[in-house]
């Protein structure tokens, strides 16, 4: 069935609102509440404390579709179906419907909306482990609902479990719905899921468990369903595509860079697969600084200025020069539905560009080195081909195709394992950044959060009415509070900051949290943040002091009931984060 991406977005909402889901927004790709991981890289991210049991303002099942970014792979990112930038449609159950519901509600959706045929759909189900048992019961479903016995197939943890996202949450066996998508052989009666031609479409994750610390699954006490359906993926199959890149969320890019570079996508393989990787990195990155990330060196504007920086060196294989901003142009155009986008299109294309520029000038440096290595050396060892790559963003196939044409040998292999040394240490690293963050409803944590609402009314009560909130990042051991302020703040007035949060612990309050429609919590004065957006119904919590009200925030939490819970208060560090904005990193012990 030829389908549109707004149609299936719109179709997939539709459904699961007809079977009483309410629609969540689709959240920043800079996860709010969590400061341990990069970016949103599943539609259950934002979600994660409601599936650990928090009560979610809109109920108990949900959908939407949710941008999404996935960096633990860009350097596989080339092929058909790999992308770093991509849209998951989701519907969950909170505690709500399970297995038999989820499974025959993915069935009619795939069945009867997206009318896939029978010949062409195939399921995987948990072959059992010592951590969790064979699901036969996903499989059961299954076959009442008419998947022959031949089309499911039993797998392992490797490939029919999800999560915890992190290093401990919830997490579950899961079942994999999978499409035929070749269009001259006639899929086998058998399922292999082996064979390529078996696409992935969606995962009904049957979120049973909780990892714990020692690496235990104990049985959830609430039971949830989590699914994730790629737009991205569903869009080829349905339009008959066996390559993602020629579905209309790829195609305008791809022809513009066809028409830059005056080559055919398609025709070399060398080619076609940087025709992949600039597009893929562009539009990753339009959305990554559409959610107001800037190019830098840590984190996630490291992460960003990786993606410009090689969709760059791989636009210089096909000959492009200062080509981010005409390719780039057409990530709006598709998307022309994503407010953050539209509304900073011009500042998103010149950040690009900036970056861009700033990049070619390395580039001509690196062509110095380059030169002279060649004049003195007349090889390239696989250090200094690593040094090109590493220091001036030489892509290993330039190297290469430079050496030859001076007529040298470039040592590939000491090269590759420069490269991979060089990559499992920042694998390492990212996964630390992911590592023990998702699930972060600590005891460190919950009472940080608290102590950042005080921190924040105390910061307005001492220094200055006006001050507001820019920011925040908490971790079980520290708060990181960010404020519009024009100067240094004395140590003097930093004492009083820690009195007045000291005072309201001291006090014993209780921590309210109620909920309302966001435009009532505004209207009653509660604080939210600066150009966030929130769904129809949000919680807020408000810390009274006697009559008074001293704090009353638009949150998700977590929260102490009792502001005693948090001990003692601490500021450890005051100094400037940006023009005029001051930065406080406090403790509570
Ligand atoms: N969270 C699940 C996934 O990403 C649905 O596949």
């Amino acid at each position: 069935m030829v389908i549109t991406r707004k149609e299936l977005i719109k179709n997939y909402i539709e459904f699961f609102k007809l079977n009483e889901h309410k629609e969540i927004p689709n959240s920043s790709l800079v996860p709010a509440n969590d400061p341990t991981v990069l970016f949103t890289t599943a539609g259950m991210h934002p979600l994660v404390p409601f599936l650990l049991g928090q009560k979610h303002p809109l109920g108990k099942k949900l959908v939407n579709v949710q941008r999404c970014i996935r960096t633990g792979d860009i350097d596989e990112v080339g092929n058909t179906t790999h992308h770093t930038f991509f849209e998951m449609l989701g519907n969950w159950s909170l505690g709500d419907y399970f297995k038999k519901q989820a499974i025959e509600m993915s069935f009619e959706f795939i069945t009867k909306v997206l009318k896939i045929p029978l010949e062409r759909f195939a399921v995987t189900v948990f072959m059992g482990d010592e951590d969790a048992p064979k699901d036969d019961e996903a499989a059961k479903i299954w076959l009442d609902l008419g998947v022959s016995k031949d089309r499911i197939a039993f797998l392992p943890k490797k490939d029919n479990w999800w999560g915890p996202a992190g290093e401990t949450g919830p997490c579950g066996p899961d079942t994999e719905m999978f499409y035929w998508r070749d269009s001259k052989e006639k899929a086998p009666k058998k399922f292999n899921p082996e064979d390529k031609r078996w696409v992935e479409i969606w995962n009904d994750v049957l979120m049973q468990y909780n990892r714990d610390r020692s690496g235990k699954y104990i049985e959830a006490k609430q039971k949830n369903i989590d699914t994730g359906m790629g737009v991205e993926r569903v869009l080829a199959v349905t339009n008959g595509f066996d390559d993602n890149y020629l579905t209309e969320v790829w195609q305008p890019i791809i022809k513009e860079i066809e028409i830059l570079s005056e080559k055919k996508y398609g025709k070399d393989p060398e080619e076609t697969k940087a025709m992949r990787i600039i597009a893929d990195h562009l539009k990753a990155s339009v959305f990554i600084i559409g959610d107001g990330v800037v190019p830098g060196n840590a984190e996630r504007g490291y992460v960003l200025r990786r993606l410009i920086r090689r969709a760059v060196r791989y636009g210089r294989l096909l000959g492009l020069r200062e080509f981010t901003r005409k390719v780039c142009l057409k990530v709006f155009d598709i998307y022309d539905d994503y407010d953050n986008l539209v509304g900073n299109k011009q500042s998103i294309l010149d950040e690009i560009e900036k970056e861009e520029t700033k990049f070619n000038l390395t580039l001509e440096q690196g062509m110095k080195v380059f030169d002279k290595l060649v004049s003195e050396e007349r090889s390239i060892d696989g250090k200094n081909a690593f040094l090109l790559y590493q220091s001036y963003g030489f892509p290993i196939e330039m190297t290469i195709e430079l050496a030859k044409e001076a007529g040298i040998f470039v040592d590939e292999k000491r090269f590759e394992e420069e490269s991979k040394k060089h990559q499992e240490l920042s694998r390492t690293a990212s996964a630390g950044t992911f590592k023990s963050g998702l699930a972060d409803n600590s005891e460190g944590t919950t009472k940080l959060h608290t102590a950042a609402h005080l921190l924040n009314e105390a910061l307005r009560q001492v220094l200055d009415k006006d001050i507001k909130q820019k920011g925040s990042n908490i971790n079980p051991e520290r708060l990181r509070f960010d404020f519009n302020f024009a100067r240094k703040v004395e140590s003097a007035e930093l004492k009083k900051v820690e009195e007045w949060v000291n005072d309201k612990i001291n006090k014993k309050l209780e921590v309210k949290r109620e909920e309302m429609k966001v435009e009532e919590a505004l209207k009653s004065g509660a604080h939210g943040e600066f150009g966030a957006k929130y769904p129809d119904i949000v919680s807020v919590y408000t810390i009274m002091d006697g009559k008074k009200i001293i704090s009353k925030e638009i949150c998700t939490g977590p929260h102490v009931k009792n502001t005693s819970e948090l001990g003692s208060f601490k500021i450890v560090k005051e100094e400037s984060s940006s023009a005029g904005i001051r930065r406080i990193k406090a403790v509570v012990e």
